[in-house]
């Protein structure tokens, strides 16, 4: 049986032992796992930890200031990097799902490890969880955090990796949250992925693009608060459908809602969802976001799908 009262203590020794007097710098998304990983380092050594957030244009509506507050709220020595115009410009002409996260991955390691040498930092940490090393282990997706394990040395992005929870899964994630006392924003909320809606756009990702999920993002999210599930979101399509606007044909955008129940987001089920949600996230998003035309809704499981489209 898991005991996150004796986790966190072993872990902050554990992390006091590794870092010593040393600065440290951590990546928060304001995720479960991301901000898990920050406090409990914070915990550890204080002011020598500086957390950053890079705002790199695929957040949800209103995350970015979500998670800065949380972390001020939190007395974690903040640093906001604004790097949107930089994350649109590397996936500029890359479809393929692959190629995304590895564009992802390389700006988003190169933009930390700018500000690790700006701060004279050595330690990067980073809320990577068992999950997501299995997976990307066994070729299910190159997890943008995993980087060891793939044969990608931390050390030519300039910078040494403290992984505090890659023992753990999710519901143990959890469970150290609220031992550590954080607030249930936090210690509740759905899994988001690092490269967030980058995944949600199917294939070339533009500012354009990630508006129209980012809207979508949050009709879904709103219909479906009280459903208590895993993992509720939208997804754009790269092609298009015929409808009907102002009373003309026109071809618009396709959305795909897709809400599953999980406890470890390796295997899921597609929810049940009450018809009547459905289709008012459908009027919503087709009312709401004008080149939309179409919704659907996702009924596979995982496996044989995967959680993400991409
Ligand atoms: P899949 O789509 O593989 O997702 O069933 C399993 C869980 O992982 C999240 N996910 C990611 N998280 N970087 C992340 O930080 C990624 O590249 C990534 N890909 C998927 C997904 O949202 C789900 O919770």
């Amino acid at each position: 049986m898991f005991n996150a009262k004796e986790f966190v203590e072993n872990s902050l020794k554990d992390i006091q032992k590794i870092a010593g007097d040393r600065k440290v710098i951590s990546a928060c998304s304001g995720g479960v796992d991301s901000t898990v990983a920050t406090y409990l380092v914070h915990k550890a050594v204080g002011e020598r930890l500086v957390a950053v957030f890079i705002n790199d244009g695929l957040r949800r509506e209103g995350e970015a200031e979500f998670v800065v507050q949380t972390l001020k709220k939190l007395n974690i020595k903040t640093k906001y990097i604004d790097a949107k115009t930089e994350f649109f410009a590397v996936f500029k002409g890359k479809t393929d799902a692959e190629e995304k996260r590895k564009a992802f991955r390389d700006k988003f390691y190169k933009t930390l490890g700018k500000a690790a040498k700006e701060e004279q930092i050595e330690f990067i940490v980073q809320g990577t969880i068992k999950a997501d090393v299995i997976e990307t282990v066994k070729g299910i997706k190159s997890q943008h955090n995993v980087l060891e394990q793939i044969g990608i040395n931390p050390e030519s992005y300039g910078y040494k990796i403290l992984e505090p929870l890659q023992d753990l899964f999710k519901p143990e994630v959890r469970k150290v949250a609220r031992e550590l006392g954080l607030p249930k924003e936090i210690s509740e909320r759905m899994p988001f992925p690092g490269p967030a809606l980058s995944l949600r756009v199917l294939g070339e990702v533009t500012p354009e693009k990630i508006a129209v999920v980012r809207k979508a993002t949050e009709i879904v999210e709103e219909e479906t608060k009280k459903l208590g599930t895993f993992q509720n979101f939208a997804v754009l399509h790269n092609d298009k459908a015929t409808g009907i606007k102002k009373g003309e044909r026109v071809y618009g955008n396709i959305i795909t809602v897709r809400i599953v129940d999980s406890t470890d987001a390796v295997t899921a089920k597609a929810r049940k969802v009450p018809y009547e949600i459905l289709s008012r996230i459908s009027e919503r998003i087709t009312e709401e976001i004008p080149s939309v035309v179409r919704c659907l809704y996702d009924i596979t499981d995982k496996p044989p799908s995967t959680i993400e489209f991409e």
